[in-house]
């Protein structure tokens, strides 16, 4: 039976890890050709061996133009084209505004923002060239809701909701549709490392889970079943849009 991906190529950033390789592992089950790119290529050829197959892992650096252009050369010239532009890499800095440096706040703007735009403005024309495509990107409910000590991560979140819309509409007629995810907090290595910088880690895991009304973290899989949807034909009308996947955090207030 044909799968809901099948046959449609798909570049994923962040693949090595966490919510990216979930979707790697998905996304081929699916049927798609699987382009696994990350800044660890160690990490992001284990993750395409385990998927077998086609796919392959090959290195990244989503804040190099240079870098970027030559993985979606070599997507289009291994697999024929580029269907789906998956804009999952990021990093979180811990830090209010008198906390970080401005270096620190460059770094988490140019990773989590200025890399999807500079990953969307080289895939564009060969998403056109195959009568549309999808870019999607993880964003967070950091984009939503303010977290202490977390500026610079907030804002690049809410800014890649925003840049979202932009590119919806901006792709609209060349059936390009532009789609995020805001995730809640989520078992990853990122995760892991959040709370190992808080003074009590096992406490603030605990205070996580209680604030999510299901009642739990978030899995890798949820995220990617969601992407998995938006880069399916079933969303062919779906774009602009930034699709909580977060165990209801942001509904409200949650008294637990
Ligand atoms: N885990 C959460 O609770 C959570 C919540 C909301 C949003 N997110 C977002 O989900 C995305 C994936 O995070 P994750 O939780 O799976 O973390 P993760 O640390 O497991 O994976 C992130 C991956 O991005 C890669 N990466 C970092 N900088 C890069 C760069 N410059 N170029 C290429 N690759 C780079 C890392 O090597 C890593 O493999 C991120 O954008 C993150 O902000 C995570």
């Amino acid at each position: 039976m044909a799968g809901r991906l099948q046959d449609k190529v798909a570049l994923i950033t962040g693949g090595g890890s966490g919510i990216g390789e979930a979707t790697a592992h998905r996304f081929a089950e699916e049927g798609a050709k699987v382009v696994v790119a990350d800044l660890k290529v160690e990490t992001a050829q284990k993750v395409a061996d385990a998927i077998g197959g086609e796919a392959f892992g090959v290195e990244i650096n989503v804040t190099d133009r240079t870098s970027i252009n030559r993985v979606v050369e070599e997507t289009v010239g291994r697999f024929g084209g580029l269907d789906t532009l998956v804009c999952n890499a990021g990093v979180t800095i811990v830090g209010g505004v008198m906390d970080l440096t401005e270096e620190q706040w460059d770094k988490e703007l140019d990773t989590n923002l200025k890399s999807v735009f500079l990953c969307a403005k080289e895939a564009w024309n060969h998403l056109a060239a195959r009568g549309g495509g999808s870019i999607l990107s993880t964003a967070s409910m950091a984009g939503q809701w303010a977290i202490p000590a977390d500026a610079a991560y907030c804002a690049s979140k809410a800014g890649l909701i925003m840049l979202t819309k932009c590119m919806a509409l901006d792709g609209a007629k060349q059936n390009i549709r532009a789609n995020c995810i805001c995730p809640g907090f989520t078992n990853t290595p990122m995760i892991d490392g959040y709370f190992n910088d808080q003074p009590d880690p096992a406490a603030a895991r605990k205070f996580a889970e209680n604030l999510h009304p299901l009642g739990r973290l978030g899995e890798p899989v949820d995220h990617a079943n969601a992407f998995v949807y938006l880069a399916s034909d079933e969303a062919n009308w779906v774009t602009g849009t930034e699709l909580n996947v977060d165990g209801g955090i942001t509904c409200g207030i949650w008294g637990g």
